[in-house]
Parts: C-alpha cells; sequence; structure tokens
C-alpha cells in the first residue's frame, strides 16, 4: 500500500513576526522544517513525501532540503494556495493515483515523532481516518462580542486536534471534493471528513507536538531543545 505524506508548510507566518517565512526560522540553529522532514524520513511506512510551500519558495525549499540532507525518500516540492485547505489539496494533486493512505503534518509541529506519524497511518489503515489529538486541559468559555461569558462548555471529551492526521486516500479526496463544491472551509481536514458522515479516530497526541505559531512558541521550542528533552 503506497503511503505518502503532505507537509504543509505554505504559511505565511505573520503572527511568528521577522520576515522570514516560518518553515525555515532556526530553532536550535536548524530550520524548522528539517526537523519536521526528518520526522518523516524516518517513519519507515512512508514511502514518499509532497512538501507544500509557498508560490514561489520551490526553489528555495529545494535548495534547503539538499544542503541540509534530512530526507532520503523520495520527494516533490509543490505550490500550496492560500489557505490551509487549498494546499492541502495542491498536495492531494501530487499524490493522486499513487496514494492509497495520505498522512498530512505541519511543518510548523517540527517535535512531532516519527512513531506518532506511523501509529496515524496505521490506524487510518485499519478505520479509513484518523487524527492525533491531545485533551483540553484548561477550561472552556464561550465568550461574547463585549468580552463577557456567555457559557462554560463542560470539557469531558473535548480534544485539541493536532497533526499528523491520516486518511485513505479515496476518502479524503471526495472529503475535498465535497468542502469545495460547498464552499466550506476548515482548518484541519479530519472536519472535511467528519462532514461526510464518516468516523475519525483519535490517536494520543503529544504535548511536545506544538504548532510554533507565536515567539514565544519558538522560545519554548528552543528551550526544549537546549534542555535536551526534546529527541532529535
Ligand atoms: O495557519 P496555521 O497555523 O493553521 O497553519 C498550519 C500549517 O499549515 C502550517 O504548517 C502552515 O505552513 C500550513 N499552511 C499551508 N498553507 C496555507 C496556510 C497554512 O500550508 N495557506
Amino acid at each position: 500500500m503506497k503511503t505518502i505524506a503532505l507537509v504543509a508548510a505554505a504559511g505565511s507566518g505573520t503572527r511568528l513576526g521577522s520576515g522570514c517565512p516560518k518553515p525555515y526560522r532556526l530553532i536550535g540553529q536548524r530550520p524548522m522544517i528539517s526537523y519536521t522532514l526528518r520526522a518523516m524520513d524516518r517513519c519507515p511506512e512512508l514511502d514518499r513525501l509532497v512538501v507544500i510551500v509557498s508560490p514561489g519558495d520551490e526553489e528555495f525549499c529545494e535548495r534547503q532540503v539538499r544542503d541540509l540532507g534530512c530526507l532520503h525518500k523520495p520527494y516533490q516540492i509543490v505550490a500550496g494556495g492560500a489557505q490551509r485547505q487549498q494546499s492541502v489539496y495542491q498536495g492531494l494533486l501530487a499524490a493522486r493515483g499513487i496514494a492509497q493512505i495520505v498522512v498530512i503534518h505541519d511543518a510548523a509541529r517540527p517535535f512531532v515523532s516519527w512513531q506518532l506519524v506511523q501509529q496515524a497511518i496505521r490506524e487510518a489503515e485499519k478505520y479509513g481516518a484518523c487524527t492525533a489529538a491531545i485533551p483540553l486541559r484548561d477550561t472552556l468559555k464561550r465568550v461574547n462580542q463585549d468580552g463577557l461569558i456567555e457559557e462554560t462548555v463542560p470539557r469531558h471529551g473535548l480534544f485539541l486536534a493536532q497533526t499528523p492526521q491520516a486518511f485513505r486516500f479515496d476518502l479524503l479526496w471526495a472529503a475535498h471534493q465535497q468542502a469545495l463544491q460547498e464552499g466550506f472551509c476548515g482548518t484541519d481536514d479530519s472536519v472535511l471528513v467528519e462532514r461526510l458522515g464518516v468516523a475519525v479516530r483519535i490517536i494520543p497526541g503529544s504535548i511536545r507536538n506544538i504548532k510554533i505559531t507565536y515567539p514565544e512558541d519558538l522560545e519554548l521550542a528552543e528551550r526544549w531543545l537546549a534542555s535536551g528533552s526534546i529527541e532529535i
């Protein structure tokens, strides 16, 4: 069964500040994307990768990947779109006709372990659709436009979705087609499959599998690396 990873790296990273696009920001002297790609490269179940980058960044990314030597599996670099969903769709087009299973991962989650990717793939092989997620730890409030709490949402059964998310290709393809037709735009791929009425299984994600979004996340990532609490 051919399995392809789609690595979403076409975000602008404006919330992180500075001019350098997020996937190439350094953490512990290496670009963020090199950690992400290395984890993918180590996962034995993956046959190839599609790296989705901002239009115009293809050559730069190609050079980075070559210079860093972090990828030994076959890979392809494609241009993404304005929204994450459109970027993943470009990846799906590249994997179409080759992949039976696709695993989607955010380049902005550099501390994913290859074992988590492997587990996501195995679940998708068995059940069709799977996402890593962690239980909500804080108390959840719904707040109105005036900044007043409307509701405290019981957190029992609530999870924060992460990537990797893995799917049978035909399922995710159908889910993206339906979303396109209906003009629906989601913030992950799982929601598109959920809208098909297909059950998506949860596997335990990791607190270390953070999405680097704000400068504080980058500082935390640096600290984890410096303390040796991240295995790289
Ligand atoms: O914007 P957000 O933080 O949700 O982005 C999550 C991941 O999706 C990041 O790795 C980012 O590079 C990617 N992305 C993308 N194409 C976009 C927007 C985000 O590949 N248009």
